[in-house]
């Protein structure tokens, strides 16, 4: 077999068989296929597409390409949730302890964040003291005795897809539905959940612009969990704007506490709500309904607000924030951003505003940033809020006393109009 008749087949829009995408997957892990072949061949897919029987080999072979993680002895009640990215997405730190302080077991590995989006493993470890690698037997006593234990991506899952991942973010690859789909269940497969819920954001802070193409995705992504005998369910979510009003890291936890204490932002409970709802219905085996009740009450009761604690505290996290959530949004410097004009906030551009706390140094440029863990962004105002010339729209943390080039952004990503915008959907589609 050589790797130059297998990108001529693609090339030429026909179906690769398996042994030539294993031939591809294990000649590009042992270097016997280059970074130039390998590059070819994917923006060969990417503009060929492929078949559902070639996005379920390329699954395989990149789950095959390293360890799986065994939750065998949680049965199925394990249950993962897999967001596809975005801008102040900060479910996992609240779906979590619900849904553990309801029976799931939430086994979860969490990336870190890059660009204008943040990582879930970056907003725990801003908790002084949080321990995001375990050794897998810690992990998994954990989940058996308080349902949740949240470490760090483990670099021994699929490896073949964090290799080609980082060919494709530099050679215009990534933007391809099967490549997409693969990558992410691949790694949702070897995390070895028996359920998985995933959020697909399309908007501008998205991989997917529009919802059509995220419920494609969404779809490609379902058949892959279903053909490896795992129960999957997908909600396609808007994220034309950040979730909820804060962004940054310790500033999200924040909010989180806000949620899980009865008192956050409207659309980020309805979102995390749903999430929940979804994760509990698959991992218990119940009906829907009852399960949506059985959320709203482990929010209203404080029972997944006391989960929290004792997961922060059994991960050597200081959970003492809980009490005072305040102490997680003070910085060294602080400063306001104001409304220029009497108006209704029509636009607040996801990514953009992304990029702003990123400037505040709440986000990673490259791989090897380090993180402020106190610079971000709390929004006091949302989308099709009125606001008045001078009004508070948001303030921004920070270490450094350097705001300008967040308030450029902000300037760039927030428009005030004299007309109310239309709403703005939050769920487009459970699948
Ligand atoms: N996230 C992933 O893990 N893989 C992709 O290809 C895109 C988003």
């Amino acid at each position: 077999m050589k790797i130059y008749d297998i990108i001529t087949k693609k090339k030429q829009g026909l179906n690769l068989s398996q042994e030539e995408i294993n031939f591809f997957i294990d000649g590009y892990m042992n270097k016997s296929i280059e970074s130039y072949q390998a590059s070819a061949l994917l923006m060969a897919i990417c503009l060929r597409g492929m078949s559902e029987d070639e996005t379920y080999f390329l699954t395989q072979a990149m789950l095959n390409s390293g360890e799986s993680v065994d939750l065998s002895r949680f049965s199925t009640f394990s249950v993962d949730k897999h967001s596809t990215g975005g801008v102040g997405d900060k479910t996992t730190l609240i779906v979590a302890p619900i849904v553990a302080c309801l029976g799931g077991k939430v086994a979860k590995m969490s990336g870190r964040g890059l660009g204008f989006t943040g990582g879930t493993v970056d907003k725990l470890e801003s908790l002084t003291g949080y321990k995001s690698q375990l050794d897998p037997e810690e992990f998994l006593t954990q989940v058996d005795k308080i349902g949740v234990c949240v470490i760090g991506q483990s670099a021994n899952l699929a490896p073949a897809d964090k290799k080609l991942y980082a060919l494709r973010d530099v050679t215009a690859t990534i933007d391809s539905i099967p490549l997409i789909a693969s990558s992410i269940m691949s790694k949702k497969l070897a995390s070895g959940s028996h359920n998985i819920v995933l959020d697909v954001k399309c908007g501008s802070g998205a991989f997917m612009k529009t919802s059509d193409d995220a419920a494609l995705l969404a779809k490609e992504m379902i058949k892959i969990g279903k053909s490896f005998g795992r129960r999957v369910r997908a909600l396609v979510t808007n994220m034309d704007i950040p979730l909820g009003w804060a962004v940054g890291n310790r500033t999200e936890v924040w909010e989180a506490i806000q949620v899980l204490s009865g008192k956050g932002e409207k659309r980020l409970t309805e979102l995390c709500v749903a999430l929940a709802t979804s994760m509990v219905a698959l991992s218990l085996n119940i009906d829907t309904g009852l399960a949506n009740s059985m959320v709203s009450d482990a929010i209203s009761s404080g029972k997944a607000l006391s989960k929290l604690r004792e997961w922060i505290e059994c991960q050597g996290g200081d959970a003492s924030f809980i009490d005072d959530a305040d102490k997680l949004i003070l910085s060294n410097y602080k400063t306001e951003y104001t409304a220029n004009k009497d108006g209704y906030i029509s636009k607040m551009i996801a990514d953009q505003i992304g990029f702003a706390s990123m400037h505040l140094g709440g986000g990673r440029a490259k791989l090897d940033d380090e993180i402020d863990y106190t610079a971000g962004i709390i929004f006091h105002k949302s989308y099709g809020d009125y606001v008045k010339r001078g009004e508070v729209i948001a303030t921004m943390y920070s270490a450094k006393n350097e705001f300008s080039e967040c308030i450029a952004t902000l300037d760039n990503a927030i428009s005030v109009t004299d007309t109310k915008p239309s709403e703005a959907t939050l769920i487009f589609d459970i699948l």
